[in-house]
């Protein structure tokens, strides 16, 4: 019979993995399967990790009060109008993303609330 797991404390869970005691307020998640890559969608996820590098705005080691945390995904279905980028809370679906329409969602989106709508593709919630 397997012993009954044992529930980690909060400060054993923040040793684990501190990302849970930082205040993030945003995640970017880029699509970097097979379709979203044959459209650019890694330059796409460096074209955020170094702008949002510059803004501060990066959470990683080397800034742990960074606000947004900006990783990559698998597919989530928009493989013919990717790359698709993802930013939760809010539940807004991006499509067609380049690197250079970057710097408008981080400074619109991620900085100031407001989705940039021409790109916006699905709204949950
Ligand atoms: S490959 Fe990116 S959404 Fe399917």
């Amino acid at each position: 019979m397997d012993e009954p797991r044992s529930i980690p404390s909060p400060e054993q869970d923040a040793a684990l993995a501190p990302v849970i005691g930082h205040a993030l307020k945003r995640q970017v998640l880029v699509c970097t399967s097979k379709s979203c890559v044959a459209n650019g969608s890694e330059a796409v996820l460096e074209a955020f990790r170094a702008h949002l590098i510059e803004e501060k705005l990066l959470f990683y080691k080397g800034n742990q009060a960074g606000e947004v945390q900006c990783s990559h995904c698998g597919s989530v279905g928009f493989c013919a109008i990717g790359p698709a980028v993802l930013v939760y809370p809010d539940g807004i679906w991006y499509a067609h993303v380049t690197p250079a329409d970057v710097p408008e969602i981080i400074e619109s989106h991620l900085k100031g609330g407001v989705p940039v709508a021409r790109l916006v593709r699905k709204h949950l919630g």
